[in-house]
């Protein structure tokens, strides 16, 4: 008996089908790593939960980290994303054994940038307040960061933020001029984030010239991507997967990386966590089924608890229309009002990440199973 090596709700081991992402984004890596340079683009990942954007991230990390950079990690949405970098950054400060006059200017540029619980906060730095001071405030930190790390034998710095749809706008102000001000600059630094499908329009929101962000959305699995993820952690514990069983498994899953993750351990169960030399046989199919939809269900469910009675108006309507990538228009047309009239709720079912857009005037659930899990509902 092997513990299953599937990863449903962990970040993945492995993240096949993301090469392209990663070597894009190690390309930008080298500029501080190899080259001493400044990356001038904020480069963004987009998708909807469950594409595997946190393990994107921290596979980027692991990269970041072995090309010698000093990752400074952290979650938009816990106070003012600003102030959780440079309180990320006191923390490596501090792992480091700094000098005391570095932990100084560090707690002085904090207090600048509005970190809770350190020296009072004067009423011109208020947190969470991008102006001049913090701007200047946060360009310093990534100089002076880029510095340390340099005395500490590495390379640079890698800012590495995921939700970024959750971070207040002036942080985002503050962190967008305070990058603008580097441009061309030495200091060896890289920004990589991610965020849910409309992470670009939070962005535009608050920061005019958002074009030194580069967003690149995220995509389900292609056939081949779902195999290698099913496959190559069993090859590794000397289990093999039926031919049949992979194929309905891949058909199943519909390229979700979520519901990868939950297919491949539930089949494990269901195949009685084999030892080396076992394999993974359709006869597992019906029992893994059933414990998916229990999952998978549970994750419909908070999604339409999640939605508002106008929300939900729209999900049926979508649901009914029955095909995967729907018009917006026939959404409009069947509940009587004008494309335009949908916006909003669009809009709001977008951030809540229970749609996305899939093509021009073309939207789509996010989960597989979704629409059946509409349209049960119904039926009760
Ligand atoms: N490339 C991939 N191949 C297979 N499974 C993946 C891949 N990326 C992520 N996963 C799995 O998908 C699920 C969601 O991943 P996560 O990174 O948390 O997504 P997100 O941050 O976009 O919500 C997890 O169970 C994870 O193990
Ligand atoms: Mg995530």
């Amino acid at each position: 008996m092997q513990l299953s090596p599937y990863t449903p709700g962990e970040v993945a081991r492995e993240v096949p089908g993301r090469e392209a992402q990663l070597q894009q984004i190690g390309g930008m890596l080298t500029l501080p790593a190899l080259h001493g340079r400044f990356s001038g683009r904020i480069r963004v990942d987009v998708g909807p939960r469950g594409v595997g954007k946190t393990s994107l991230l921290r596979r980027v990390q692991e990269d970041a980290i072995l090309l010698g950079l000093a990752p400074l990690y952290v979650t938009a949405g816990n106070g003012p994303l600003a102030a959780v970098i440079a309180d990320e950054a006191r923390t490596l400060v501090g792992e480091w054994g700094a000098p005391s006059a570095t932990s100084d200017w560090l707690d002085r540029l904090s207090v600048t940038l509005g970190v809770p619980g350190i020296a009072q906060v004067t009423a011109e730095t208020s947190p969470g307040v991008s102006s001049p001071q913090a701007t200047r405030a946060f360009r310093k930190l990534l100089e002076k960061m880029s510095k340390e790390a340099l005395n500490q034998g590495l390379k640079g710095i890698a800012v590495l933020v995921d939700e970024l749809q959750d971070a207040d706008e002036e942080s985002l102000r503050t962190i967008a001029y305070a990058w603008q001000e580097l441009q061309g600059s030495k200091t060896p630094a890289v920004f990589v984030a991610a965020g849910l499908s409309h992470t670009a329009d939070v962005v535009t929101a608050a920061v005019t010239s958002a074009e030194r962000f580069q967003f690149r959305t995220m995509r389900d699995l292609e056939d081949h991507e779902v195999r290698e993820a099913l496959t190559q952690p069993a090859t590794d514990l000397g289990v093999r997967w039926e031919t049949p069983a992979l194929q309905e498994v891949v058909q199943r899953s519909q390229g979700y990386p979520y519901a990868v993750q939950l297919w491949g351990d539930a089949m494990w169960q269901a195949a009685g966590s084999p030892d080396r030399g076992g394999v993974i046989g359709a006869e597992s199919l019906d029992e893994a089924q059933n414990s998916v939809n229990q999952d998978m269900s549970a994750l419909h469910r908070a999604r339409w608890s999640k939605a508002s009675p106008r929300e939900r108006e729209v999900l049926s309507a979508m649901a009914h229309l029955g095909s995967v990538d729907v018009v917006r228009a026939d959404i409009a047309k069947a509940l009587g009002v004008t494309s335009g009239a949908l916006g909003t709720v669009r809009q709001s079912l977008l951030d809540k990440g229970i749609i996305q857009i899939a093509g021009h005037g073309l939207l789509s659930f996010t989960a597989p199973g979704f629409i059946e899990h509409v349209i049960s509902l119904e039926d009760r």
